[in-house]
C-alpha cells in the first residue's frame, strides 16, 4: 500500500537518524546487546523522506530493509555509530537518536575466544560507560549543532524522566515511551510517544509506527521551524 506524501515539509533538509541496537564485542565470538529491532527508526527514516528531506540512517545489526531514498551506514559498536554521526554532522538540519545504544561496553575486549574455566562457577565481567552520541551531538558549537531530538523508552514516571533526559542532554526534544505497556515499544509494531520540550508537552495516540513515524515528523518540522509553536 503506496500512500502519497501529504505535504514535503522537510523538502531541502538533511536529516540524520540512528537506529537499532549497537553491540559491543566481549571476544571474537561474543557480544552484548538489546532486542531493539530498529522499526521505530526505520519508519521515522521513510517518513521523513516521503516529507522531502535527505535521509541517512546511521544503523546496528537489524533486519530491516533500507526505505527507498534513504542513505543507510552500518555500524556496530557505540563508538562505531558515534564517529559515524560526527563524520559530516556540519551537513545535518535535524538528528534524530532512535538507536538503543548499549550503555557500557566490556573495558577490554580479550583478543582470543574466552575459554570456560574449570572449577570457576562464575566470572565477571568489567564494563565501561559508552559515549551518549545525542548528548555529543547536541553539545556541539552552533554553527555545526544541529535540531537535536532523543527518546527515552521508560517503564514508570515517562514524562518526568523524559523532561530530566531533556533538560541532561540539552535537546530540542524527547519522544517518550512507556515500554511498560502491552503491546506497544521495542519490539511492536505499534507505539504510543509523548513529545517532550522545553516549553510543551503533547501525548500522540497509540498507533502503527509508520503511522506514528508520519505524525511525529510532522510535528517535528513544525518544532524545528518554529521553536514557539
Ligand atoms: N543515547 C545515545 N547514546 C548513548 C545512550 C543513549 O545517543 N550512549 C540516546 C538514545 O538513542 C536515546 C536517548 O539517548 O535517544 C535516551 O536513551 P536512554 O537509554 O533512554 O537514556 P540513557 O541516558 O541511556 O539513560 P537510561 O538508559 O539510564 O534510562
Ligand atoms: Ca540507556
Amino acid at each position: 500500500h503506496h500512500r502519497r506524501p501529504t505535504s514535503q515539509s522537510l523538502q531541502g533538509k538533511t536529516v540524520w537518524i540512528t537506529a537499532g541496537p549497537t553491540r559491543e564485542a566481549l571476544d571474537p565470538v561474543r557480544f552484548i546487546s538489546n532486542h531493539s529491532s530498529g522499526k521505530m527508526g526505520f519508519a521515522l527514516a521513510q517518513a521523513a523522506s516521503e516529507a522531502g528531506a535527505q535521509v541517512r540512517l546511521i544503523c546496528g545489526p537489524v533486519s530491516l530493509p533500507t526505505p527507498v531514498g534513504v542513505e543507510r551506514v552500518n555500524v556496530e559498536s557505540a563508538e562505531q555509530m558515534l564517529s559515524a554521526s560526527l563524520d559530516g554532522i556540519q551537513h545535518c538540519d535535524i538528528f534524530i537518536a532512535a538507536a538503543a545504544v548499549a550503555d557500557y561496553r566490556a573495558a577490554e575486549v580479550a583478543e582470543h575466544k574466552i575459554k570456560k574455566q574449570s572449577g570457576k562457577d562464575s566470572l565477571a565481567l568489567s564494563l565501561i560507560k559508552n559515549p551518549d552520541i545525542v548528548a555529543t551531538v547536541a553539545a556541539l558549537t552552533p554553527d555545526l549543532r544541529p535540531f537535536t531530538v532523543g527518546f527515552a523508552a521508560e517503564t514508570r514516571d515517562v514524562i518526568e524522566y523524559a523532561q530530566d533526559k531533556l533538560a541532561r542532554k540539552k535537546l530540542d526534544m524527547i519522544i517518550a515511551n512507556d515500554v511498560s505497556a502491552e503491546g506497544i515499544g521495542f519490539n511492536s509494531d505499534d507505539n504510543a510517544v509523548t513529545l517532550v520540550r522545553p516549553h510543551h508537552v503533547l501525548t500522540l495516540p497509540r498507533a502503527s509506527k509508520h503511522e506514528l513515524a508520519r505524525k511525529l515528523i510532522e510535528h517535528l518540522a513544525a518544532a524545528y521551524y518554529d521553536p514557539a509553536t
